[in-house]
């Protein structure tokens, strides 16, 4: 192996720069070429490709985004479009790759592998809804950043008695929610994956102001419901004033945290020396805090684990 390829891919996430940027310093350390595919699976395909020095990773760690650019590339899934990108890597000499991104990611990476390139997948993504792994990349940005911009709402929410239904990202997976929900004192957390009682929310609500709290605080994952919905059936139910909020994709963006940075500069770094110890088609991950692998195609059979007892810590504070 001479020269290896790196890629950022779906959904940009805060800590993918500092990913990027182990693999290159890693990779060179080991006497390695290291090239940029830019724009995910779009840009191996059509050859957009820059090789990357140490020096143009520098400064790169504190940046959020991905400075190779992302995209979401479904064309992949196509026989004929990877046979594409693995004739464009065979004529820039690129023997690996390593792809940094959500699920989706993983099969490009998988295809890959079974083409004869070898490649490591590595979770980047803000919703940290991977398997096996019970962190990704840019999830502790995007909590970080959420809890901030909460933690603003919920002083006018005070200053009026107000309640915020606030929508955080998360589709399918409520880890967002829960740990930013946790994170805030929220009075109640609503995740795609569990059924919720809206008339119990409003009580919890009703009985909390009674209490003499000042505010209210719903943290609903996107998955779920729109903000603006959920209020107007939550205020069916109480008697209290309320606003919806939807904090989006500036979740997305800004400087990654401290974890993300060197969780992220730990991953790049073990991907290489898997590359270097021959493997390909594992998906890289943290289990019980240290650094594992799992075949890729095992992760097409499991599902993320998230840690729900967090939601009942979160119940047990909220009264
Ligand atoms: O990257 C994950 C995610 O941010 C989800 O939380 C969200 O539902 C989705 O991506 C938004 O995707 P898009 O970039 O297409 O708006």
């Amino acid at each position: 192996m001479k020269r290896i390829g790196v890629l950022t891919s779906g959904g940009d996430a805060p800590g993918m720069n500092a990913a990027i940027r182990a693999v290159t310093k890693t990779a060179i350390h080991h006497g390695l070429g290291v090239v940029g595919i830019r724009y995910g699976f779009a840009g191996l395909v059509t050859g957009d490709f820059v090789p990357l020095t140490a020096e143009d990773v520098d400064h790169k760690i504190n940046l959020g985004g991905t400075f190779l650019y992302s995209a979401r590339y479904p064309e992949f899934a196509q026989k004929e479009v990877q046979e594409k990108a693995v004739a464009e890597l065979k004529k820039n000499d690129i023997d690996a790759i390593i792809v940094i991104g959500g699920d989706g990611s993983y099969h490009g990476a998988l295809a890959l592998t079974r083409l004869g390139i070898n490649s490591i997948g590595l979770p980047g993504t803000i919703d940290n809804d991977i398997p096996y792994t019970e962190y990704t990349i840019g999830y502790d940005s995007a909590c970080t950043t959420a809890m901030d911009a909460i933690d603003r709402i919920r002083d006018t929410a005070s200053s009026h008695h107000r309640v915020f239904v606030v929508n955080v990202m998360g589709r399918e997976c409520g880890d967002i929610a829960i740990r930013v929900g946790l994170a805030t004192g929220a009075d109640a957390i609503v995740i795609p994956e569990h059924s919720y009682d809206i008339k119990e929310i409003a009580k919890t609500l009703k009985r909390n102001f009674a209490n003499g709290k000042d505010n209210g605080i719903v943290i609903l994952a996107e998955g779920v419901m729109d903000a603006a919905d959920f209020r107007t059936e939550l205020l069916k139910y109480g008697d209290f004033d309320a606003r919806a909020n939807v904090l989006g994709h500036m979740q997305r963006g800004g400087s990654p945290t401290v974890v993300d940075r060197v969780n992220a500069t730990k991953m790049g770094h073990y991907a290489v020396d898997l590359l270097l110890d021959g493997k390909g088609g594992l998906a890289v991950g943290v289990e019980n805090g240290k650094l594992t692998t799992h075949d890729i195609l095992d992760l097409f059979d499991e599902k993320h684990h998230s840690d729900f007892s967090l939601l009942d810590i979160n119940e047990e504070m909220t009264k």
